[in-house]
């Protein structure tokens, strides 16, 4: 499963790309507005450091702005995905994007069938918000669950990105489910690696090896 990190924070993603664990980013308004950067200059110094996909969404919401701001953020690298909402007019935006080979993130997916008209609209990724859904009540693992089997059905290439994932246990059920790709924070991705028994093994190894007076292999 691909992991991409949820962030505008380049700091946030420079400082986690050592391992090679880090396949790409995704953004949204939200988080750039939170990072206090421009959109374009902010979005190019991540694809700088990223060579993976990097979605930027759009703030238009009608088709005609989107395809024009879809365009301009493509522009910016070759490794840009243009982000749009799951609406009507994104959906058309999708398909103008698709048939131009240019990559698209179709995000706030809330449904099954929202996601089965993304696959048709030809995105490249469709963003079901697990988080979101559980806040409203529902079962967001579910969903994913549903849209990964709808996919197989039909075999859509679409590729299944979980967004909206709050803690490891997220990120292990859609890794269980089938999703192609998940993406989180970096205050999750940290936490993935994390486990107290592995803490308290490792412990126990250095301290029977301290034990027998030796430095570190000798
Ligand atoms: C990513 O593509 C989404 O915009 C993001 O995961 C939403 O997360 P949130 O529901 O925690 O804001």
């Amino acid at each position: 499963m691909q992991i991409f990190l949820d962030t505008a924070e380049i700091e946030d993603i420079r400082s986690r790309l050592d391992a090679g664990l880090v396949d790409g980013v995704t953004t949204n308004p939200s988080l750039i507005a939170k990072a206090g950067a421009g959109i374009f200059e902010r979005v190019a110094e991540i694809c700088d450091a990223v060579d993976g996909p990097v979605s930027a969404e759009v703030v238009a919401t009608e088709v005609g702005g989107m395809v024009e701001e879809g365009k301009r953020l493509a522009a910016i690298a070759p490794n840009v995905v243009v982000k749009l909402p799951l609406t009507a007019q994104g959906l058309i935006a999708c398909r103008t994007f698709a048939e131009a080979g240019i990559q698209t993130n179709v995000t706030l997916c809330f449904s099954v069938n929202q996601a089965l008209l993304a696959a048709k609209a030809g995105a490249s990724y469709v963003s079901p918000f697990v988080g979101r859904v559980e806040d409203a009540g529902g079962d967001g693992i579910g969903l994913l669950a549903d849209i990964r089997q709808v996919y197989d059905n039909f075999g859509y290439e679409t590729e299944i990105l979980a967004a909206s994932l709050r803690g490891p246990a997220h990120v292990e059920a859609a890794a269980s489910v089938g999703c192609d790709a998940a993406t989180i924070p970096p205050k999750v991705f940290d936490q993935m690696v994390a486990h107290p028994l592995t803490d308290k093994g490792l412990a126990t190894f250095l301290k029977d090896w301290e034990s027998t007076g030796r430095t570190g292999l000798d």
